[in-house]
């Protein structure tokens, strides 16, 4: 039977190969993003390599969207056996510079569209009796340091629900799988919202700081091919893991976390992120 892949933010970057992994894996495979004039790239390889691979229209901010992608998936295909909530962007700036409107706006994408797309989702997969969630989290949803915290805050929520959904969902047959890449060499950082802020915030140089240290790493970081590469690999395992760490970034951070006490990995991100 053939299998049925959607993937979410597939204009760029981990979402982007995701989808061009999953297609060369012989999934049927809906590359969706919320603007379509950025399909092309990704049609012309599919074509090229002739996988099958479809653009659709899907912007997880809206309900409507959501379900007429669904919609047509289900007329068209009957089935969706992996879903990869993909879709995301980042908010910069310290808690005091972030509105409640800029913070409302980064869960609607990060987190809210997430459970969007499994509630519309998980019932044809409770039908299916089989289906893989996988929800791209980050290093971000389990550590937090300065200069983000509306994007970190956002992703411990998503690893909070993905924690509850295998639980919940496992019953039925259905897989949960968190995914926690280091920093990406992808557009993240260079269409990163900063939140407004006043002109005589106290906290521009902390920002800035955290900032110039996270492009720095972007400048080195690990290629989204090799996100695209664990998904694929952790989706073909019959009892995947709750989480797979991306990156020698991520596993460095994360060790760190788990073995040492609160305090001294609190300075251990001090002196990582600023040398302090
Ligand atoms: N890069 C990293 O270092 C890193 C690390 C850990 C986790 N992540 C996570 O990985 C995921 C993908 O990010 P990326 O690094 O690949 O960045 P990216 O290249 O900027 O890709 C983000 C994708 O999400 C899409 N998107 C944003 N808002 C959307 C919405 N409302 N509806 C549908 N699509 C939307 C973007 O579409 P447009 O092209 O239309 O903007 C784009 O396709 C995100 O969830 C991010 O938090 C990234």
């Amino acid at each position: 039977m053939e299998k049925v892949a959607l993937v979410t933010g597939s204009s760029s970057g981990i979402g982007f190969e995701t989808a061009l992994a999953l297609a060369r894996e012989n999934y049927f495979t809906f590359a969706s993003m919320r603007n379509t004039d950025k399909a092309a790239k990704i049609l012309e390889i599919a074509k090229r390599e002739n996988l099958n691979l479809e653009v659709i229209e899907l912007d997880v901010d809206k309900e409507e969207s959501i379900k007429d992608a669904v919609k047509k998936i289900q007329e068209q295909k009957g089935r969706i056996d992996i879903l990869v909530n993909n879709a995301g962007y980042l908010l910069a700036g310290c808690l005091e510079d972030v509105s409640i409107d800029e913070l409302k706006a980064q869960f609607e994408t990060n987190f809210f569209g997430v459970i969007r797309m499994i509630q519309e989702i998980a019932p044809t997969m409770r039908k299916q009796g089989s289906g893989i969630i996988v929800n791209v989290s980050s290093v971000a949803g389990r550590i937090g340091f300065p200069g983000t915290p509306a994007y970190i805050s956002s992703k411990f929520a998503l690893e909070g629900i993905s924690e509850c959904m295998r639980y919940e969902l496992s019953p039925f047959g259905i897989k949960t799988i968190i995914i926690e890449p280091g920093v990406i060499k992808t557009n993240i950082f260079s269409t990163m919202k900063l939140a407004e802020g006043k002109p005589d915030s106290p906290y521009k140089e902390i920002t800035e700081k955290v900032l110039n240290g996270v492009k720095m790493m972007a400048e080195m970081g690990t290629a989204p091919e090799e996100v695209a590469k664990t998904i694929v690999k952790a989706r073909q395992t019959d009892e995947p893991l709750p989480r797979y760490m991306v990156g020698s970034d991520a596993v460095m951070f994360l060790e760190a976390k788990k073995m040492k006490p609160d305090i001294e990995f609190e300075n251990y991100i001090k002196k990582e992120l600023f040398g302090d």
